[in-house]
């Protein structure tokens, strides 16, 4: 065939070298965070796999920093923490308290890993007695989160964090107004240049499910969809953006990640900031049980979902298969 009507793809697909040059979306352990669930135990050794996530763990804080550090060997650079605490009440006091868990958690990695990316999942569902991300009024059985004063304690936490060396920040509640709020309260305490990472735009997804066996944070009554957003809408994900950028936060993330590529692609296009993509525990769990099956390729599935979002347009990652990916040389 000598007549040069048609596209010859395939000429720049022959060999695996001319594909890499090719390649337009590469993964890099710059991309990367990796979760991590710690847990206020009296057990010093607790190493606790999460059912829902196999190869998660609730660790106690000395089994934290053994895990940290091998995936630090490995190459991880930055870290994502979410507390358990031993005590749960109303109002979510283990969230801000100076010596709560994920205080305690930073100043030991931070202690240990100085260059370490440390960002603190800034929440009260972890620490409240009904699994709401905020205050409840008195006898309320609706799960109705009283907006303004979730703020004060979400503003709390946020210095609480800051205080033990966070890094960064991440608010993921989705109250109204908590970026303002979290910045003012940064600031006036002297943080002003610790970043905010919000969750800008996030659904209220079915894939959080194995995450919320993982922290205990299922509500008891109600669910969270007067806070978080409905899974049909586009339109409303470009005003969380905007106000979110509005209120000053400095790194955008979108959660979950696979199932809402087209809205990762939509902002990736409308705003120019650092996008996030946040693949959940559901998503997580979906690979590994097809995996472990034997119905899929494990790897190659990982890689290809990583890649797919970041195609779509995030430049980070926060991933459970961050830490496994560095070990096992998929991504350096
Ligand atoms: C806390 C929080 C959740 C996740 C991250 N932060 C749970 C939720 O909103 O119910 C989900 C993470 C995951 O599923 O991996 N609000
Ligand atoms: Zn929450």
């Amino acid at each position: 065939m000598t007549d040069l009507c048609f596209h010859r793809g395939r000429r720049l697909r022959r060999t695996p070298a001319i594909r890499a040059m090719v390649r337009e979306t590469a993964l890099s352990a710059n991309d990367l965070i990796m979760p991590y669930f710690v847990a206020d135990t009296p057990d010093p050794s607790l190493r606790q796999p999460i059912p829902s996530m196999p190869g998660q763990f609730q660790l106690s804080p000395a089994e934290l920093e053994k895990e940290v550090g091998s995936a630090v060997a490995a190459g991880l650079r930055s870290v994502l923490l979410f507390g358990i605490p031993a005590e749960k009440d109303p109002l979510g006091h283990g969230a801000y308290d100076d010596n709560g868990i994920v205080q305690r958690a930073v100043r030991m990695l931070k202690k240990n890993w100085p260059d370490l990316v440390v960002v603190t999942d800034l929440c009260l569902c972890e620490y409240t007695s009904h699994g709401h991300c905020g205050i409840i009024a008195e006898g309320d059985r609706t799960g109705h989160v009283l907006n303004d004063p979730t703020l004060e304690l979400l503003a709390r936490t946020a210095v609480s964090q800051a205080k033990a060396g966070a890094d960064i920040i991440a608010p993921s509640d989705m109250m109204d107004g908590r970026v303002l709020a979290l910045r003012r309260a940064l600031d006036r305490e002297g943080f002003e240049e610790t970043p905010i990472m919000s969750y800008a735009v996030k659904y209220a997804s079915a894939y959080y499910g194995p995450f919320r066996d993982a922290a205990d944070s299922a509500p008891h009554f109600g669910d969270r969809r007067t806070y978080q957003m409905d899974p049909g809408n586009v339109q409303e994900a470009l005003r969380e953006m905007q106000a979110d950028i509005d209120e000053g936060a400095d790194l955008f993330i979108v959660k979950p990640a696979g199932p809402y590529q087209d809205v990762l692609r939509l902002m990736h296009d409308s705003f120019d900031v650092p996008l996030v993509a946040y693949q959940v525990s559901g998503e997580y769990s979906l690979i590994c049980a097809a995996a472990q099956n034997g119905w899929i390729d494990r790897r190659a599935i990982v890689m290809e979902s990583l890649t797919g979002i970041k195609r779509s347009g995030a430049g980070m990652i926060i991933t459970y298969f961050a830490a496994e990916a560095l070990r096992e040389g998929w991504i350096r």
